[in-house]
């Protein structure tokens, strides 16, 4: 008797992109083949909490049904060993486990996950200016360094040297589709590149900025690595660097979620008249986009007006926490 489990219904236009939200959050039932009809796709999923939920719905709307989907037939992965589904994050080659079993859970991947040549553990929370962590190495090749590869693009990511996250690839898509070939764009806190390089292949013409010398290594090679040579990377603080590009920026990047406020005035001014600055900032459930009467103050104080064009949740940072985005179009023109 085939048994029904949970699946999420998706209209047919929204399916990949879904099916890729629930895959990088970790949420896609391999075990079971999607289904479709004319107007919708059926995506498996497994359980998840209410904050994974409603990142996921603000991504894409879905209604959850219950379904006789087929099953996949796959090879073994590390559930069957271990009996549950381990925690984990895949960046490149390199494992990322948060489980109280790390030397088990790491084995288990070893042994069914063939692309994985290394697995850490984080031992410190995302830190300090340059957004780092420490790992502690748990098995494998010892390196923290690995090639990623996103949207056709391959990136060098030092993983302790250097801020990197998968978890942003969908909302990286998001800013892709907002960006016009020749626009100009200033990525305040680029990192090793991933929304620079991404709108430069398509033909934005892109300053990348990072404080963090690793970071701006990485950029430059991952430059080199995807040929693209139309893009101006600088190494500073963009509280100063962004200074320099009044009123010419079509779309300003301020992915610092902790302290991007601290930067609004540049922003601001970077903007030029009817361009957009997608500001990302950590918010509590209570009050998402509390944020928005910082932009106020920011903009008043260069006279300059604002307009919300866009706002949601990117990802669940932590329980009742939120990383959110929100773009807004600059109406004045700054000198
Ligand atoms: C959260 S990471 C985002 C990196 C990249 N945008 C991404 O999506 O992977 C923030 C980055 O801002 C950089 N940063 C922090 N303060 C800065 C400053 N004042 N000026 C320029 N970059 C800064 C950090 O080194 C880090 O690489």
């Amino acid at each position: 008797m085939p048994e029904k489990t949970l699946g999420w219904k998706v209209c047919r236009k929204d399916g990949e992109k879904m099916r890729r939200a629930l895959v990088e959050m970790g949420y896609f039932d391999r075990n079971r083949k999607i289904s479709s009809d004319e107007s919708h796709v059926y995506l498996p999923v497994l359980g998840m909490n209410e904050a994974a939920e409603a990142e996921l719905r603000a991504i894409v709307d879905f209604e959850p049904v219950m379904i006789d989907f087929s099953p996949e037939k796959r090879a073994p992965g590390p559930e069957d060993i271990l009996g549950y589904r381990p925690s984990f994050e895949v960046v490149g080659d390199i494992a990322l486990v948060e489980d109280g079993d790390e030397e088990r859970v790491a084995a288990a991947l070893m042994f069914t996950c063939k692309s994985i040549k290394t697995v850490l553990a984080p031992i410190s929370d995302v830190e300090g200016e340059y957004r780092t962590r420490r790992f502690r190495h748990v098995a494998g090749e010892v390196r923290t360094t690995t090639i990623h590869k996103e949207h056709g693009l391959r990136y060098l990511v030092d993983l302790e040297g250097a801020y990197f996250t998968p978890r942003l690839g969908t909302e990286r898509l998001r800013i892709a589709g907002l960006v016009k070939p020749g626009d100009v764009v200033l990525d305040m806190f680029a990192g090793v590149g991933p929304f620079s390089l991404l709108l430069a292949k398509m033909g934005a013409s892109v300053i990348a900025i990072d404080k963090n010398p690793v970071a701006v290594r990485c950029l430059r090679e991952n430059a080199r690595l995807n040929k693209i040579s139309h893009i101006e990377i600088l190494e500073g603080d963009s509280a100063q660097i962004a200074g320099r590009y009044k009123s010419r920026a079509d779309h300003v990047i301020m992915n610092l979620p902790h302290t991007a406020s601290s930067f609004l005035l540049p922003a601001i001014q970077a903007a030029r008249t009817g361009g957009v600055v997608h500001y990302y900032c950590i918010a509590s459930e209570d009050d998402l986009y509390k944020d928005e009467a910082l932009i106020e103050k920011a903009a008043q104080e260069i006279g300059a007006g604002w307009e919300s064009l866009y706002k949601g949740i990117v990802r669940s940072y932590a329980p009742r926490r939120h990383n959110v985005v929100i773009d807004f179009r600059v109406k004045k023109s700054i000198i």
